[in-house]
């Protein structure tokens, strides 16, 4: 099938683009998997061991700095091995960690098989951006880019469905056994299945063409993108070839300001972005949902469904925002939902400050403040969803020029898996001087992510990546 984009000349093959883009988005899929399949099985766990809420607490959050570090590598391995090689090596992490912790002895292995499979998440995080932005038609690169996202929050749900049928075949809770072993230990390695798949079919992908260009592999460049464009595809190849150093490979230094030894305004700018995408709290939301729905007058039984409530809600809007990406630029969505954002948290903050019951031992809201934190709450994950989730990743995919963007993107990525610990971290003692301390912090974040896509954020839809000097 073909598709010509509306007012400009790019006419693609809309079938094979599609198909390139939905195998490096399925990284995503493993993306929100490896994070959230733990969730099921983390009681279980600190039953099996007896560890210490601390002890647990870092088997959970150890995995986020694998993600930091994979992030990190990543760059640097795609920009010498090629972006397919990556998703190939993410692939082998994420199978190996799955069949690592669900077979741990104690809690020192399973950390370490939690940083292997953070590993692959750190890695898959900036490859698919990093992919998707490099073979998609530019009239089209926001919506192929936001795939990964809706790929990571598929993901997300996904485990969430795969621990909640895993428990109830074993009975209803994830320490019985199942087929000879504790139930948990199957959730993790149920992650072996969607690894194996996400590695068979990176196979059948070809390499980057801005990757191929950029190695002076410039006919094999041209096989690619005679898949994927009906026409002008030499002049894509000069114009691409004007952009890199063909001479020799990036290098770290060439995120470098070449006067000073600091980094680029444009590194800068993708770290903000992604500290932005963590400091409004989103995981706090995804990681710690019992506690806030709990003060909101839900007891643990409900847990699940508003679990899933809110991964259905997060996956439908991200729906919404493929459909606007594009139309609308990355700005307009960005400054929208830091709007909603600020004002569905300042909402949150109100209500754990005014509107807790005095009487009540645990935090309870009060009547009529539970409901509008309950509704502010899930606006929030509206907002956030049809925004910064996949507006980030898409940015981070384009906003860097051929010759930096695998380097400057894991660095940026990184830091957003530093972002993300942090945050996910210092939520209990934030909550203990009081959730209002908690959500009015991630109020300002999301005021201040506003002030900066006004100041410093230009737009990038429908340019070519060639033009992101
Ligand atoms: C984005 C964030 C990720 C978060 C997800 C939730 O992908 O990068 O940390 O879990 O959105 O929707």
């Amino acid at each position: 099938m073909n598709a010509k984009a509306q007012g400009s000349a790019e006419s693609y093959v809309f079938g094979r683009v599609v198909q390139l883009a939905v195998v490096a988005a399925l990284g995503g899929f493993l993306f929100g998997f490896d994070t959230s399949v733990i969730n099921g099985a983390v009681d279980a766990m600190q039953g099996a061991w007896d560890t210490s809420s601390l002890l647990t607490g870092f088997m959970v959050s150890s995995a986020l700095l694998g993600c930091m570090a994979g992030a990190a590598m990543a760059g640097g391995i795609s920009a010498k091995m090629g972006r397919v090689k990556v998703m190939l090596m993410a692939s082998v992490l994420f199978a190996v960690s799955a069949l690592g912790s669900g077979l741990a002895f104690g809690p020192a292995d399973m950390i370490i098989w939690r940083v292997v499979g953070g590993l692959g998440v750190g890695a898959a995080s900036v490859i698919a951006p990093a992919y998707i932005a490099e073979i998609s038609p530019a009239s089209v690169r926001g919506r192929l880019g936001s795939l990964q996202q809706l790929a990571i929050v598929t993901g997300i749900f996904a485990a969430l469905l795969s621990d909640a049928a895993l428990a109830a075949a074993a009975g209803g809770a994830a320490e019985q056994l199942w087929l000879g072993l504790p139930t948990w230990r199957w959730m993790f390695m149920a992650e072996v299945v969607p690894a194996v798949i996400y590695g068979i079919l990176a196979l059948t992908i070809p390499e980057s063409p801005r990757y191929l260009v950029q190695q002076g592999r410039e006919d094999e460049a041209n096989r690619v993108l005679s898949e994927i464009f009906i026409e002008g595809v030499a002049l894509r190849i000069q114009e691409i070839r004007k952009t890199v150093d063909t001479q020799r490979k990036p290098r770290l230094s060439d995120v470098l300001n070449p006067k000073r030894t600091n980094l680029l305004p444009i590194v800068w700018i993708g770290i903000v972005l992604s500290v932005f995408q963590q400091f409004v709290g989103i995981n706090v939301i995804f990681y710690y949902s019992t506690t806030l729905w709990k003060s909101v007058g839900f007891d643990e039984s409900d847990a699940l469904t508003i679990s899933v409530i809110t991964s259905v809600t997060n996956i439908v809007v991200t729906l919404l925002a493929i459909a606007l990406i594009d139309r609308i630029g990355r700005r307009l969505l960005l400054m929208i939902g830091s709007t909603g954002m600020t004002v569905a948290l300042g909402v949150m903050t109100l209500a754990f400050s005014l509107g807790i019951n005095p009487a009540a031992e645990a935090v309870e809201l009060l009547p009529g403040w539970d409901t509008a934190a309950l509704i502010a709450a899930n606006a929030f994950v509206v907002f956030f969803g049809m925004s910064w989730g996949p507006g980030v990743w898409v940015l981070l995919g384009e906003i860097f020029n051929n010759q930096i963007r695998a380097f400057a993107l894991g660095i940026a990525a990184a830091a957003q898996w530093l972002a993300n610990f942090v945050i996910s971290t210092s939520f209990p003692s934030m909550a203990d001087v009081g959730l209002w301390f908690a959500y009015g912090f991630y109020t300002v974040a999301a005021l201040a992510s506003l002030l900066f896509v006004l100041k410093f954020v230009r737009e990038t839809a429908g340019r070519e990546l060639e033009d992101m000097e």
